[in-house]
């Protein structure tokens, strides 16, 4: 299970999950959003700095489990450095710091003792542009599982097939598998980062504007997909396209200069938002 590996002491763990509970109670967020879903992920009082720039300004927010959540906001409100920081993706950029907790079952993952191995195995992130490694299809998929050490073919080819079935690529592609990714059309090469991404089975799907890069008919299919996915999988996903986010999500968080404005429920936000700022962004009043 998730929370032995991702900590070395469980002991600890405990006593982060029964503080967890505690927290989620007096969460504004949860409260209005939990109706009978778990709370799985969620921050308390992230604050994001790149150099001295503060960038995310203690946003608070809980992720329910099998739930599609949207960030949705203006360019540049923070929504991608939020959603790095979900799997501590930023501590990749030079310069960045996060602060504050990632509560993710009861685990803070932004303690120095997590493993962030562990936490990426359980929570995919897929990002903007389609980035398949120049290999087959094959082998991008398999790629994780082998660097996880997974060497029996049968058992790889197994988890290739069920992660492009998931991820609506299999009919397309099971007759080129060994075919190089890059011959995949955008759309088609999106899917495949979507079935990279399950076939590390996670827990948590990050998508950071999955679809602005392809065409229609592309974007469909993986609006479609995340209909399917969040079945299995929690998904939070970044969307500059407002349409798409009253389509697909079951919770919206609209974020503005760092902070989360309002966050309720997709219907609520877009039919009948309780914050002035809110109305003017999805009426297209804004600035
Ligand atoms: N690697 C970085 N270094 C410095 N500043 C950054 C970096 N990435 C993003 N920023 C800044 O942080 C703010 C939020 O950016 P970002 O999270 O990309 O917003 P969004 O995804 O909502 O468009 C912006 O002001 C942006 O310029
Ligand atoms: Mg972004």
């Amino acid at each position: 299970m998730a929370t032995t590996t991702l900590m070395r002491r469980s002991d600890e763990s405990r006593s982060v999950r029964s503080g967890v509970l505690t927290m989620a109670a007096s969460n504004q967020y949860s409260a209005q959003q939990n109706k009978g879903a778990n709370v799985i992920l969620k921050t308390n009082q992230l604050r994001v700095y790149y150099g001295n720039q503060l960038t995310i300004k203690n946003v608070s927010a809980s992720f329910l489990e099998n739930r599609v959540t949207a960030l949705i906001g203006p360019s540049g409100c923070g929504k991608s450095t939020f959603l790095r920081s979900l799997n501590r993706m930023n501590d990749e950029i030079p310069g960045c710091r996060v602060e504050g907790e990632i509560i993710y079952r009861g685990i803070n993952l932004n303690d120095p003792q997590a493993n962030v191995f562990d936490i990426r195995k359980r929570i995919g992130m897929v990002f903007q542009r389609p980035n398949p490694f120049a290999k087959s299809i094959f082998e991008n998929v398999a790629f994780g599982p082998k660097h996880h050490g997974v060497k029996n073919k049968q058992l790889l080819e197994e988890i290739v097939e069920k992660s492009l079935r998931k991820a609506a690529l299999w009919d397309e592609v099971k007759d080129r598998l060994h075919r190089s990714a890059l011959a995949l059309s955008g759309g088609q090469q999106q899917r495949l980062c979507i079935a990279r991404a399950l076939a590390m089975e996670p827990d948590v799907l990050l998508l950071d504007e999955p679809a602005s890069a392809l065409d229609p008919v592309s974007t469909g299919k993986v609006e479609e997909l995340i209909g399917e996915l969040k079945k299995d999988y929690t998904v939070v996903i970044v969307t500059h396209n407002m349409q798409q986010a009253a389509r697909i999500s079951d919770y919206t968080a609209f974020f503005y200069m760092g902070e989360i404005v309002e966050f309720g429920e997709t219907t609520q936000i877009f039919t009948n938002p309780q914050k002035q700022q809110t109305e003017d962004y999805i009426t297209g009043n804004f600035g």
